[in-house]
């Protein structure tokens, strides 16, 4: 059995496209419609009721496209509103955070995680709940990181200046080190996480300044890769999978059609499709 119709996936902005590269890597076959609200984001210093509005009317753009399954590849999404869109939509829908945390709760040895996503997904707790249902022995540290987001959908995503933003905003966290990387006030060795969980797709993008400030020892996992594995058992176990030579890849944003092409040409190159601007009834 083969089912031709697109995959649906979803985000606020432009984050989801680090979890649909993956995807296009994991299921080459797979047709795609990716929908960035980016009109609406950063959706993580909104409160829950309007998460689960703007997530029920993303998707409902998605639905009306005829998908046969959808990613929430947003976390603050996922966080908020997975149930609720599980129990509105007839299809299969997989979140992001699931994935992550069984991937960190693998990565990690010395059992400390820490989590840095938006302030809605940390002030959920669903990232400390999914990794201690994985391993109940691991240590998870949660910390929000509200500047990333809005850093991204501005296109900054290297450079002094958004790592010594990223320097700032993980210090309580990792402890703070200075610009060559020695500890200037470090954490007691009690708190001290070998593993750093990107808990917001938009986080993968500023990878190499994280990276920079994490410095060596730490781990750095992200959703994506496990959540387009999760992607291929699902549709392998429904019989949903495309045949081979037909895929094809749209992409709308509610937001700056140049700005969101820009960071996509960034990501995938200058192959990749044309960006369509759509608007949204409900939209302010
Ligand atoms: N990519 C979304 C996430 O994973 C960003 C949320 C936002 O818009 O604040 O949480």
């Amino acid at each position: 059995m083969t089912d031709t119709r697109p995959i649906g996936v979803f985000d606020s902005g432009v984050g989801g496209l680090t979890v649909l590269r993956e995807i296009l890597r994991r299921t080459p076959d797979e047709s795609t419609i990716y929908f960035g609200d980016n009109a609406r984001a950063p959706y993580g210093v909104r409160p829950d009721e309007e998460v689960r509005a703007f997530s029920t009317e993303s998707i409902d753009v998605l639905v009306e496209r005829d998908v046969k399954a959808v990613v929430v590849a947003c976390n603050t999404s996922t966080a908020i509103a997975l149930g609720d869109l599980r129990r509105r939509y007839d299809l299969p829908i997989l979140g992001v955070i699931r994935p992550g945390a069984t991937s960190a709760a693998l990565a990690t040895r010395n059992r400390r995680v820490g989590v840095i996503g938006t302030p809605a997904t940390i002030r959920s707790h669903a990232y400390f709940e999914a990794i201690k249902d994985e391993n109940p022995a691991v240590e998870v540290y949660e910390h929000a990181t509200p500047t990333f987001v809005p850093m991204v959908e501005a296109g900054l995503l290297a450079g002094a200046e958004v790592e010594a933003s990223v320097r700032e905003a993980l210090a309580p966290l990792l402890g703070l080190r200075d610009a060559s990387g020695e500890f200037v006030f470090p954490l007691p060795a009690s708190a001290r996480v070998d593993t750093l969980l990107l808990g917001c797709t938009h986080y993968p993008l500023l990878r190499d300044a994280i990276g920079a400030v994490a410095g060596e020892g730490i781990a750095i996992v992200d959703s994506a890769a496990a959540t387009a594995s999760a992607l291929a058992e699902l549709l392998s176990i429904n019989g949903l999978q495309a045949p081979s030579g037909s895929a094809s890849h749209t992409q709308l944003t509610t937001g700056d059609v140049d700005q969101f092409r820009s960071i996509a040409e960034r990501m995938f190159g200058e192959a990749f499709p044309d960006v369509a601007g759509v608007e949204l009834a409900g939209a302010a």
